[in-house]
């Protein structure tokens, strides 16, 4: 089992972070159908939490872990998520557990491009890193999930990806030593169901945050934590290049869907939004965090490295309808694409 606390320490709690009013939305979003517009609002608020580099306070990483209110976190929740995590007897042959995709030493995602299901079939799109999704509004690349609770028992029974058979689930798990008890601890009844492997999960999940990186030091005051290239890159990050539009606060994401103009026949968000010229082949604002340590990038993988990505953002992207209005040409000399680089790179975990 992997070991992911150099970090601020575990606090369970509900809500937590800068935009705890989304949370409370988010709960409410769950029993009220109705409340989009509510929920709209209580984004835009989030959103106004927006940072630029003057603004350090947005860029410091909350400690307490939030959750839903009908699924709080709970030791007991986190130790057998973590179980599941790295069961493989969740998928149908018993050939692959989360981990085989959501790998803990590349961010919690895939180092290959496309993560195989357990038939051998690549997936249509490259798998996103899990670490810190517990902030997340929507969840997938392409924002079509509401919860996390909602999401876990997709990837199981897909049959291209886990392809395992919902009905024997429980009792495959039922024979394995340690799932009563644990069940037992977690819920207080030793039988195992599919809302306990959900919420079990979700929880685990949910503690998977990215650890201490230079650049959350330098935040906090330690003017040597990040070189001075790349200070100078988050200036011109949060400045001329206009990144910190999209990539903002302590994820480095405002959790919008973008189109920024990659070469792709996936119309992404748009799938969920014909209609909406700007969804079309929008995908979500990936976090940076630990961005240096899992290429390839975007949602088909298809750059690899972080200078392509410079290129890309530069001169590289497609003008189309759907291009966001914020994906604009700019000028940066190549030590100012240089400095960005290293400034990307703080932002990988100090212990991993
Ligand atoms: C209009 C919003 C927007 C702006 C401005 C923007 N990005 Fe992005 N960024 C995105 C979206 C959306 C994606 C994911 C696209 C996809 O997967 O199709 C992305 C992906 C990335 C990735 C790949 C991350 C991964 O895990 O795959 C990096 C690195 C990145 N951006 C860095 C930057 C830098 C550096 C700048 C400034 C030069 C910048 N971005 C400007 C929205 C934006």
């Amino acid at each position: 089992m992997p070991d992911f606390f150099h970090q601020e320490p575990l606090r369970l709690g509900r809500v937590g972070g800068l935009c705890h009013l989304r949370f409370v939305m988010n709960v409410f979003r769950i029993s009220l159908k109705s409340s989009a517009a509510i929920f709209l609002s209580a984004a835009i608020l989030c959103l106004s939490a927006v940072s630029s580099a003057d603004d350090k306070t947005s860029f410091v990483k909350p400690t307490v872990v939030p959750s839903l209110a009908f699924n709080p976190l709970s030791e007991a929740k986190i130790k057998l998520g973590q179980r599941l995590f790295f069961e493989r007897r969740l998928s149908g042959g018993n050939s692959m557990s989360w981990a085989s995709c959501h790998q803990p030493d590349y961010s919690w995602t895939d180092p290959r491009r496309f993560s195989l299901g357990e038939t051998g079939v690549p997936r249509p799109r490259r798998t996103p890193s899990l670490q810190d999704v517990a902030w997340n509004i929507l969840f997938a690349r392409d924002g079509r999930v509401e919860t996390l609770e909602g999401f876990v028992l997709g990837p199981i029974t897909h049959a291209e990806e886990m392809n395992q058979d919902i009905d024997l689930l429980t009792s495959e798990l039922e024979a394995e030593t340690g799932y009563p008890d644990l069940f037992e601890a977690a819920f207080g009844a030793r039988r195992i169901t599919l809302d306990g492997i959900t919420q079990s999960l979700a929880t685990y999940v949910r503690t998977l945050r990215s650890a201490i990186s230079p650049f959350d030091r330098w935040i906090k005051g330690d003017t040597t934590a990040m070189s001075e290239a790349a200070q100078s890159g988050f200036n011109v990050f949060s400045g001329d290049a206009g990144c910190s539009q999209c990539h903002t606060g302590w994820r480095f994401t405002d959790q919008q869907f973008h189109d920024i103009g990659l070469k792709t026949d996936d119309k992404g968000r748009g799938k969920l939004k014909p209609d909406a010229i700007l969804s079309q082949y929008a995908f979500k604002t990936p976090s940076l965090r630990n961005v240096a340590i899992r290429p390839p990038y975007m949602h088909n993988g298809s750059i690899s490295s972080l200078e392509e990505v410079m290129d890309h953002y530069q001169a590289g992207f497609i003008s189309r309808p759907s291009l966001s209005p914020l994906i604009r040409r700019f000028k940066l000399t190549d030590q100012e694409k240089l400095n960005i680089i290293e400034f990307l790179k703080s932002l990988t975990d100090d212990i991993r």
